[in-house]
């Protein structure tokens, strides 16, 4: 059937300035890293796609690698951009990264130049796309000069390939040097991806004052630790889950472990008081902080981008419920 994007997709999301740029990201964004590839059915990705979208889900978070098999999540994305999204293109914000293993060689990964441009070549081919709105370097280098990579970043923006550009997985002290050199180049790191959830706070030594600092957006991603911070392993390991499905290469059954897990159902007895599910508790408890941008989650199903998206127009946490929070998370 025909895609016509709901009227009211614009009525309930809220949309947050990223960093000190004049770009503007929903709260929530939807990530393509699982079940949007060549092994899952068409069918489900495109349905996630499009409630996405209809509930003012306007940015999508791709890499060259993303699938299994690696590129095809791009592919998803764009047989579905072509026959559903193309009237809206203007409404989106696209992203792509290049960074991990992609193709084999020594031009198939990390941040040189030479891979950086050829990768971003190719997601463009992959999704149909003239440009991408956004641009990563996935993972600083720790044997390519910073130079480098970020002069390919810019590159990618000077050339028409991408309108912005983002880091991802860098450090405090890399992030700063990769910002002040992409300044020095005229084209400003827009934001930084990093991983960032109740169970995995790194940012916080440092990260977050950095950002803050440098006017730069930060948009989370695995915000529920995978799953694990929802309702989906308080009854045991649900057959369909990403920790027991094959596909999936970095979560396995060993990782549902039984005292985090007695820490989620702690934490959910405080979602439910709210009124919340515990999906959306992890999410608010991320965006308590000013330097967030967006959330970045994925999703299975329809029914949990629907979930998610409620946390838009719930009540911030108050003082005495993160302070309820952090004795938990201890
Ligand atoms: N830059 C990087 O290095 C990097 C690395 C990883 C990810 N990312 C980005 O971040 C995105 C999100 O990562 P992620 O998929 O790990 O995020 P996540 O939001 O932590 O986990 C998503 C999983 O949580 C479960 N879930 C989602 N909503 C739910 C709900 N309402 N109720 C119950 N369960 C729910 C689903 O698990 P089931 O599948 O079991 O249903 C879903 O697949 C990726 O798609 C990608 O764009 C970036």
């Amino acid at each position: 059937m025909v895609y016509i994007a709901s009227d009211s997709r614009y009525e309930t999301m809220k949309y947050r300035r990223s960093g000190r740029s004049g770009l503007k990201l929903p709260t929530i964004a939807l990530g393509l890293w699982h079940n949007f590839g060549g092994a899952h059915t068409l069918d489900n990705s495109r349905a996630m796609l499009r409630r996405a979208f209809d509930v003012g889900i306007t940015h999508f978070d791709l890499a060259n690698n993303y699938g299994p098999p690696p590129g095809s999540a791009e592919t998803t994305f764009g047989l579905v951009m072509a026959q559903d999204f193309k009237p809206y293109r203007d409404e989106m914000i696209i992203s792509t990264k290049a960074g991990y293993d992609m193709w084999a060689g020594p031009y198939g990964e990390w941040g040189s130049r030479k891979y950086l441009i050829a990768s971003l070549d190719q997601s463009l081919k992959r999704m149909g796309l003239d440009y991408v709105d956004i641009f990563y370097s996935h993972r600083p280098d720790p044997e390519t000069p910073f130079e480098e990579t970020m002069s390919a970043l810019d590159y990618a923006v000077r050339s028409g390939r991408a309108l912005y550009v983002g880091i991802s997985n860098y450090s405090a002290d890399q992030t700063r040097r990769a910002a002040q050199i992409l300044r020095e180049l005229g084209t400003p790191c827009l934001i930084h991806q990093p991983r960032y959830n109740m169970l995995d706070r790194w940012i916080e030594n440092g990260l977050t004052d950095v950002l803050e600092q440098e006017g730069i957006g930060c948009i989370p991603f695995s915000p529920l630790e995978q799953g694990i911070l929802t309702n989906r392993y308080l009854s045991g390991i649900p057959a369909d889950s990403r920790a027991a499905v094959p596909s999936s290469r970095f979560l396995h059954e060993t990782d549902i472990k039984a005292e985090v897990i007695d820490k989620v159902r702690r934490l959910n007895v405080i979602a439910e008081r709210r009124g919340q599910t515990m999906a959306q508790l992890a999410c608010a408890w991320i965006l308590r902080l000013p330097v967030i941008t967006s959330v970045l989650i994925g999703a299975s199903k329809v029914s949990q981008i629907d979930d998610i998206v409620a946390v838009a127009n719930q009540a911030p946490l108050s003082a005495d419920e993160l302070r309820e929070i952090e004795e938990i998370l201890r």
